[in-house]
């Protein structure tokens, strides 16, 4: 270990009501689209000293899957995490927004409000987007290649409309009758690729500087994007040595691009089933996915790996010879090549694939057990240089939550993991080694 601490967020999307968890009588289901639900979690998650709560979001909904869950529906992250920078003090607030479709302009604005009104808290996760091209008028999903080159464009117009009005133009000069000096606001006056934009922003950047940035997707050109402007990146890595595989990758492109590699945290997604015993975790584990169809499953494989596996023997091993391009356009290459390892690795059966967490559960890193087995678990990547912290995303129940509150975090407190209390007031500090 090096000594530092970790960093740890929470995700509010809220990942233990998936899969059959909502319909649990103790679920708060029915308080989805309140505020009070999250309320209560930025607090818990407060009263934890947890670096952030994290808001991923969707602006895609199929219909279809609505009979089984609330999947995808969602309040508006920015306007979500608004609520709760009155609420808190403290906890970071990283919204979602994404650049391939909205317009740069609205993105900076937004974020800047939230992190004005929230006194210097906010995070940006930097998305290029799954789905939803339809609602933005886009008749195609441009390639990844040309949703990075975008990214790349869009988070530099942002940026810069963040520091065209800088705090310190500010005067407030009320003898003088002088509000803010005219020459500090730089216009941004940009013409690119795909963006025109002539700035400045309506708000002033705060004197806590510019909003952290986070990043999803690590195909070779996310690594890239991610490698040149990312404070932190949420990562899919669901076991030790793609972990360590990251982190070495991000570490040695940030240097390559003048950073130093401990610029950027890099914090895998952990899925938690939490439970008293053993017994109980998997218990909850299977009646989480208990209802999911083999259709379901088989659709999943086919999008991600690219082969049909209905029809052929459950009990015959996964065809590697059919497995098509790594490199053939796919939603994300980041989950198609989680899986596509899994398969080269573990060579499994059919039966055996239609089990794994990655195509029933999670893309992300899966602990199945009691507060201890999770304890152990994250000291192991942690001690492996496998990760800076982790985005939790607990799974199955409120238990499973309060377990990962209650006894999780307090004992990476004892164990000098995490901190005991917050050493400043902004995400940046949060996100900064003390
Ligand atoms: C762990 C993870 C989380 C993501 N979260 C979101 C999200 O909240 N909203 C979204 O629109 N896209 C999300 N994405 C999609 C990415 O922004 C990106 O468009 C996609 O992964 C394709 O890039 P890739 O080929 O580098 O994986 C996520 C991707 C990953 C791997």
């Amino acid at each position: 270990m090096t000594g530092k601490k970790l960093h740890i967020g929470l995700s509010l999307s809220p990942t233990w009501l998936s899969g059959d968890a909502w319909r649990r009588p103790d679920s708060r289901v029915d308080e989805i689209f309140d505020s009070d639900l999250y309320v209560d979690l930025a607090r818990r998650s407060e009263a934890a000293k947890l670096d952030f709560v994290f808001k991923p979001d969707s602006q895609f909904l199929d219909p279809a899957t609505l009979s089984a869950g609330p999947g995808f529906s969602s309040l508006d992250p920015t306007i979500l995490l608004t609520t709760l920078a009155r609420e808190t003090s403290r906890i970071g607030l990283v919204s979602t927004a994404s650049t391939t479709f909205l317009p740069p302009y609205a993105v900076a604005r937004q974020l800047q409000s939230l992190n004005r009104v929230s006194g210097g808290r906010a995070g940006w996760n930097i998305v290029t987007s799954l789905d939803g091209q339809a609602n933005f008028g886009l008749a195609d999903m441009p390639s990844s290649q040309e949703r990075y080159a975008r990214a790349a464009e869009f988070t530099s117009v942002v940026q810069k409309l963040w520091a065209s009005y800088p705090h310190d133009a500010l005067r407030l000069d009320r003898d003088n009758g002088v509000y803010a000096d005219p020459s500090a606001v730089r216009p941004v006056d940009h013409v690119g690729e795909f963006l025109s934009v002539a700035g400045p922003l309506t708000v002033p950047e705060p004197a806590s500087g510019q909003i952290p940035l986070f990043q999803a997707g690590s195909s070779p050109e996310g690594r890239e994007f991610a490698a040149s402007v990312a404070d932190a990146v949420f990562a899919a890595t669901p076991d030790v040595d793609a972990g360590i595989e990251l982190r070495n990758d991000l570490g040695a492109r940030a240097e390559r691009l003048g950073r130093t590699p401990d610029s950027l945290v890099v914090m895998p997604g952990l899925s938690m089933f939490l439970a008293p015993t053993s017994a109980q975790a998997l218990e909850l584990h299977r009646e989480t996915h208990a209802r999911m169809s083999r259709e379901r499953k088989f659709e999943f494989v086919e999008s991600t790996l690219g082969i049909d596996l209905r029809g052929l023997d459950p009990d015959g091993p996964v065809p590697i010879d059919d497995l098509p391009d790594p490199n053939r356009p796919v939603r994300s290459r980041t989950h198609a090549e989680l899986v596509r390892r899994v398969v080269l690795r573990d060579r499994p059966t059919v039966a055996e694939l239609l089990e794994r967490p990655e195509i029933v559960a999670s893309a992300h890193w899966v602990v199945v057990g009691t507060a201890d087995d999770a304890v152990a678990q994250i000291v192991e990547r942690a001690e492996k240089g496998a990760m800076d912290g982790f985005i939790a995303l607990p799974g199955g129940s409120w238990g499973s939550l309060g377990i990962f509150f209650d006894e999780v975090v307090p004992r990476l407190v004892e164990r000098g993991l995490f901190r005991a209390e917050y050493s400043g007031t902004t995400l940046r500090e949060h996100l900064t080694p003390a």
